[in-house]
């Protein structure tokens, strides 16, 4: 391995942090590089179970570098909590740095997401009202205020005051909601800027130096493809980009470097929050899945929406971030099932679409063609070697490997470290 980003491939909750936690026992850095704490990583391991929203997932090993990179934005509350929480159980956190031009979110941010959210009424998008919305739109608006801002309190004092007379005019003006006041958040920002600056600096250089030195690192991603503002189910999306070109704008490692694209899939599908979901089960399969693999969000615990695996929008994502392999997590909830369906088209007007529409109008008539496969109907978590898996779960993996045009390297059978089948040694 030199650089590897490991990147989710549907709507986010794919698995990526308990496949950033194994890979990374070989890896010398692991930089998270895009969302914030709408991210819910969970990671079990001989530490226990983690629910990591920050934090890269590398942190369980010791000496592997941890970067919060320029593309993650960060809640400083949140992002403290989980540190000390993290050093209460025993993780060391010496090696953790957060990059100085990542932007902070802000109270306004998170104020204005709920806001913005009751607005929407009914198209309201399900954000995790974690701000992460306003805070991206900022970023681009140039509004923004980055990590290194706290370091210099008096720069950081004037930048906040003239952003806040704005935010405090849409709040006022727009929303009808009282003012924020500049002595509190100031107060509280540099109190937090204090206890952050041993950690934040200048990451290009660490970067720089490993990447001459051609040391494996992993670029953590958060959310999922379909969450893309660029290439998901627009205006149901998060506003940072999930994708492999991601991994590269929010790391500062050029697109030059970066070796493998792993898509972390599940093997069926899930999305929480509103928007298209074109495999979506809302009948009794889908409450049973649901129920079997707990899938209920690590950041906000909503019940998550589940289907089954959707090669359509699977494809599309494989496509859009070239993927060289994949992880295949969670193969284990099918374990009960004596068939199991693989969307393979849409069915529209008669005819069958084999590309995933950009148009939401389009998508919300499509409906999906199923190809079924036969089920397992045994336990597989403890299986560690792919040539003992039952033929029919395998057969079930190499289907997707066809549909997706790309090998999966990695089948996750449980949700511990060690439950996990190298097919084959990507580090
Ligand atoms: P992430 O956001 O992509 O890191 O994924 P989440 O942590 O939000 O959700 C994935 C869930 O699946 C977590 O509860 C994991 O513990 C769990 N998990 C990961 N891989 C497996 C697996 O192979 N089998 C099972 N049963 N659970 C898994
Ligand atoms: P991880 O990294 C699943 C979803 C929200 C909502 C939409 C926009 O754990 O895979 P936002 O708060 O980002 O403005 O919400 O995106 N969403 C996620 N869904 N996993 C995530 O992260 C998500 N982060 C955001 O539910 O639909
Ligand atoms: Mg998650």
């Amino acid at each position: 391995m030199s650089v590897v980003a490991i990147i989710g491939a549907q709507w986010g909750d794919e698995g990526k942090g308990k496949i950033v936690d194994l890979l990374a026992e070989k890896a010398k850095v692991v930089v998270r590089f895009s969302g914030g704490d709408n991210a819910g990583h969970t990671v079990i391991n001989p530490y226990g179970e983690f629910k990591l929203h920050i934090v890269p997932s590398g942190t369980f090993h010791p000496g592997v570098v941890c970067i919060i990179g320029n593309g993650v934005a960060i809640n400083p509350v949140v992002l403290l909590e989980e540190i000390d929480n993290l050093q209460k159980r025993g993780v060391n956190t010496s090696h953790l740095f957060i990059s100085d031009r990542a932007h902070l979110i802000m109270p306004y941010h998170i104020l204005l997401d709920g806001l913005e959210e009751e607005l929407r009424g009914k198209e309201a998008i399900g954000t995790t009202h974690k701000g992460i919305g306003p805070v991206f739109t900022d970023k681009i608006a140039r509004l923004g205020i980055r990590t290194c801002d706290l370091l210099n309190k008096k720069g950081f004092r004037s930048r906040l005051s003239s952003i806040l007379e704005i935010k405090n005019a849409i709040l006022t003006k727009i929303h009808n909601v009282p003012p924020l006041s500049l002595e509190e958040i100031y107060e509280q920002y540099c109190s937090y800027g204090e206890r952050l600056a041993p950690f934040i600096r200048d990451t290009g250089p660490i970067l720089k130096d490993m990447v001459s030195r051609k040391q494996p690192i992993i670029l953590e991603g958060a959310q999922g493809t379909m969450l893309d503002p660029d290439f998901g189910t627009y205006p149901y999306v998060t506003s940072s980009s999930p994708m492999a070109a991601g991994s590269s704008m929010g790391s500062g490692i050029s697109v030059k470097q970066i070796d493998q694209i792993i898509g972390v899939f599940k093997a069926y599908t899930t999305r929480v929050g509103g928007g298209p979901m074109p495999t979506e089960l809302k009948d009794k399969t889908g409450e049973f899945i649901r129920e079997r693999a707990h899938e209920y969000g690590a950041t906000t615990g909503r019940p998550r929406r589940c289907g089954w695996f959707d090669a359509v929008a699977g494809s599309f994502s494989a496509q859009v971030n070239g993927f060289t392999s994949i992880a295949l997590t969670r193969l284990d909830v099918l374990d009960v099932f004596d068939s199991l369906k693989i969307c393979t088209g849409y069915k529209l007007n008669g005819d069958i679409l084999r590309n995933f529409p950009s148009d939401l109008a389009i998508l919300g008539k499509c409906q999906p063609v199923y190809e079924e496969l036969p089920g397992w109907q045994t336990p597989i978590s403890d299986i560690r070697h792919h040539k003992q898996l039952p033929s029919q779960a395998r057969r079930y993996v190499a289907r997707l490997e066809e549909l997706l045009s790309c090998p999966v390297n990695v089948i996750s059978v449980g949700a511990s470290r060690d439950q996990t089948i190298m097919v084959k040694q990507i580090v």
